[in-house]
């Protein structure tokens, strides 16, 4: 255990998605997509089941109703089946799969696919939104959010992002001895603006419903956190090992916020709700 209480060898999502902020980001998107009615659902990327839990709440009729929670990570998964595996008031079903896969992975129509904060990962999108229209009953929500798009970083943060990545690689070289290897960077998201995300679901059998940007306060605790996850580290510090990366980001963030005298940072989300045609 490190002195915040995680598990050294835990680089999962879970401690970032406990954070009552987030919560408040993914119940945005829950309520603009009115979610509650459905009978089956799926949570797609569905990580360690943060998001899972609280379709689960709001589920008038969870005993009836069925939740696919997809997700490739085997690790993932497996923080979702510890969190949620007990639950008899509604079926689970966690389901490891690509989400470009979702026409093999369930065979079922559903009535809504909820997707939270995973749409920036894949790089064929309108093949992804394809298979989900497939699966969708007519009529039927897709909810979509994201903080990686085209303006997802206010102006005014952009001080801390450039402070923190040096604050981080110095910290990285000086007391762990190691630079990022950029040939194993992955591949790098691209970003679509919110009119481009509007346009692509429009043109790929989706109506949009509402689509709104709302701006969240990220505290220290988010960003120190986030600075565990697997994925996070990666992105910043490819080839470079994950304990090393997130003592050096951890480290960082926390120098910056105590420099720049920061209590928050803020971060747009952008929420877009729509109906199958
Ligand atoms: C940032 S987490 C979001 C988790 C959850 N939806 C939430 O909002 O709390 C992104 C998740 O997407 C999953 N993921 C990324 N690319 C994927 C893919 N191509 N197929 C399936 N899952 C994927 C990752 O494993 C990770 O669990």
């Amino acid at each position: 255990m490190d002195e915040r209480g995680e598990r050294s060898d835990d680089f999962s999502f879970t401690s970032f998605a406990s954070l009552p902020f987030y919560s408040a980001v993914n119940a945005r998107l829950l309520d603009i997509a009115e979610i509650g009615k459905e009978r089956r659902i799926v949570d797609l990327g569905c990580g360690t089941g943060a998001v899972t839990k609280m379709i689960l709440e709001r589920l008038h009729t969870a005993r009836e109703s069925v939740i696919y929670a997809v997700d490739h990570s085997a690790t993932a998964l497996r923080g979702a089946v510890a969190e949620l595996g007990g639950r008899k008031d509604a079926a689970i079903q966690f389901v490891q799969a690509e989400v470009q896969q979702l026409t093999s992975a369930i065979k079922d129509q559903v009535d809504a696919v909820v997707y939270c904060n995973s749409i920036h990962y894949v790089q064929d999108k309108r093949l992804l939104l394809r298979q989900i229209r497939e699966r969708l009953r007519p009529g039927g929500r897709l909810a979509i959010n994201t903080s990686f798009f085209e303006g997802s970083h206010p102006p005014e943060s952009a001080e801390f992002y450039r402070r923190w990545m040096m604050r981080s690689f110095r910290i990285l070289k000086r007391e762990h001895g190691l630079s990022p290897d950029k040939s194993k960077k992955v591949q790098a998201r691209q970003h679509l603006t919110a009119d481009e995300y509007e346009a692509l679901l429009e043109s790929t059998g989706f109506r949009v419903v509402r689509s709104e940007i709302e701006e969240f306060d990220v505290p220290e605790a988010g960003w120190y956190h986030i600075s565990s996850f697997s994925d996070w580290i990666e992105g910043i510090m490819p080839g470079v090992p994950l304990d090393a990366g997130r003592a050096s980001l951890q480290k960082g963030v926390r120098q910056v916020f105590q420099e720049l005298n920061l209590t928050v940072v803020p971060r747009l989300w952008l929420s877009i709700s729509t109906a199958r045609n």
